[in-house]
């Protein structure tokens, strides 16, 4: 018999837990090992990566660029090798690229094939056939990229790369670091300069990484906080060491786990502090969190250091919304924090959780009202009202959509609700966080299976 859909489905629970204690050393940053793969495969030569993060998501990539003709080698835990085919260099695939969960995956190998006469075929897991992908094919035509996709710009789709493409000028219609590594990763192979022009800052892996591979690549500041990236074409790429410092957006959970459950004190180490990645630091920093960076140090030309995270009492705040680049994946877990603090945070400028792994926004509004937290939502904002000092009652059960982030968020505020909080599925956890589980019970935090 076919096995019911959702039979797959891994509901996990968190309880109450004593005070969080120990060191930990979270899993490697996601944005960094998609673009070491794709980089390294780009380039000649071989590329050593050590500290790769094995989550599935990264692995539909290593898969596809094995796919794309590279040699890409596990030699033990972290470390791999990417020997590369060089820009232009990517052989037709003989099948389908299947990119999971990975909205970075699909969005950036869509650039890197863009301007190579080859025929590529894309797909994903429900939650990425459900997400925009004219945002990047739009601009990948003005190179002279020919895609096919179903209604909606929606995935499965077909790229026939341009046989003979030209440089483009363009303004980014939305504040994304897919969007725009795509298109720098698409202008490589692209007789002439190349220019785009980006009105808010979001991350900048590839600008930094193709600088340190020898690509031409050049960021002016423009007013009012934009910038002028361009890049010349026909680039050879040289293989960099590359060591993946550890992910913020993952560290997230056990910082917020620490600075909710009373008594709490952890160390974790090696944490990515790149300046558009902190914005949950900065937020949590000014609700009253007592997080400590220490050890500050240089990693390959962007910080790194280890956060000491002690139990806090936290109080609302307005959280920006020009500081959203720097926190797009944290608000799920921002919105937790501020379950358990002192009056009213505010976050606004949201919409583009909208089309995440989930719709994250009502996603974290849903869980909030599983749980007995108060908030109000509109289109691009939310709203929560802290529980201080009365604290977070708990005991529902959160539906994930397929969404790693609304799992982890959830199962974190249930280590210090009153009652157990489940959510529905845990297995998409293992996309960016697959020893999550582990880690967070290995500080001290009760999160198991339910029924166990
Ligand atoms: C990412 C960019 C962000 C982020 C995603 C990783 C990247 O997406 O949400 O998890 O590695 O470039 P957008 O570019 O769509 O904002």
């Amino acid at each position: 018999m076919l096995m019911a859909a959702g039979s797959q489905n891994k509901p996990l629970i968190s309880r109450k837990s004593a005070s969080l204690k120990g060191r930990a050393l979270g899993p490697g940053d996601k944005s960094v090992s998609h673009r070491a793969l794709i980089l390294g495969a780009l380039s000649v030569g071989e590329t050593a990566i050590s500290g790769l993060l094995e989550a599935e998501d990264v692995l539909n990539t290593a898969e596809a660029m094995r796919k794309l003709g590279a040699q890409v080698a596990r030699q033990s835990e972290g470390r791999w090798t990417v020997n590369g085919v060089g820009v232009g260099g990517f052989a037709e695939p003989s099948d389908v690229l299947d990119f999971g969960n990975s909205g970075t995956g699909v969005r950036l190998t869509m650039g890197a094939v863009a301007t190579t006469p080859i025929t590529t075929i894309f797909t994903g897991d429900a939650s990425l056939r459900r997400r925009p992908m004219r945002r990047v094919l739009e601009p990948l035509s003005l190179f002279g990229t020919v895609a096919e996709t179903r209604e909606g710009g929606l995935l499965p789709a077909t790229l026939k790369g341009a046989h003979a493409p030209v440089p483009i000028e363009y303004r980014l219609q939305v504040a994304s670091a897919q969007v725009k590594s795509a298109l720098l990763l698409a202008a490589l192979n692209v007789p002439g300069r190349s220019t785009i022009i980006e009105r808010a800052a979001t991350r900048d892996h590839t600008e930094r990484m193709l600088s340190a591979f020898g690509a031409d690549i050049a960021v002016e500041p423009l007013d009012g906080g934009q910038a002028a990236i361009s890049i010349t074409g026909e680039a050879e790429l040289r293989p960099v060491a590359i060591d993946v410092p550890s992910d913020p957006s993952s560290a997230a959970f056990p910082i917020v786990a620490a600075l909710i459950v009373p008594g709490s004190e952890i160390l974790l180490q090696n944490v990515m502090l790149n300046p558009r990645r902190i914005g949950l630091i900065e937020t949590l920093l000014e609700m009253g969190a007592r997080i400590e960076i220490q050890n500050r140090r240089d990693n390959g030309g962007d910080a790194i250091g280890d956060l000491r995270v002690r139990h806090s009492v936290l109080r609302g705040v307005e959280v920006p919304p020009d500081r959203a680049p720097s926190m797009i994946d944290e608000y799920p877990i921002l919105a937790v924090a501020a379950s358990f603090a002192e009056g009213r945070t505010l976050m606004r400028g949201l919409e583009e959780l909208r089309v995440k792994e989930s719709d994250r926004l009502s996603a974290v509004a849903a869980g909030l009202a599983a749980n007995g937290v108060r908030y109000s939502e509109t289109a691009d904002s939310l709203s929560v009202e802290g529980a201080g000092p009365a604290g977070v009652e708990g005991g529902g059960t959160v539906a994930t959509h397929m969404d790693h982030r609304i799992a982890m968020s959830f199962l974190v505020m249930g280590l210090a609700s009153r009652v157990a909080v489940t959510v529905d599925d845990g297995s998409m956890i293992a996309t960016s966080f697959p020893n999550f589980t582990a880690l967070m019970r290995g500080v001290g935090a009760d999160i198991g299976e339910l029924g166990q």
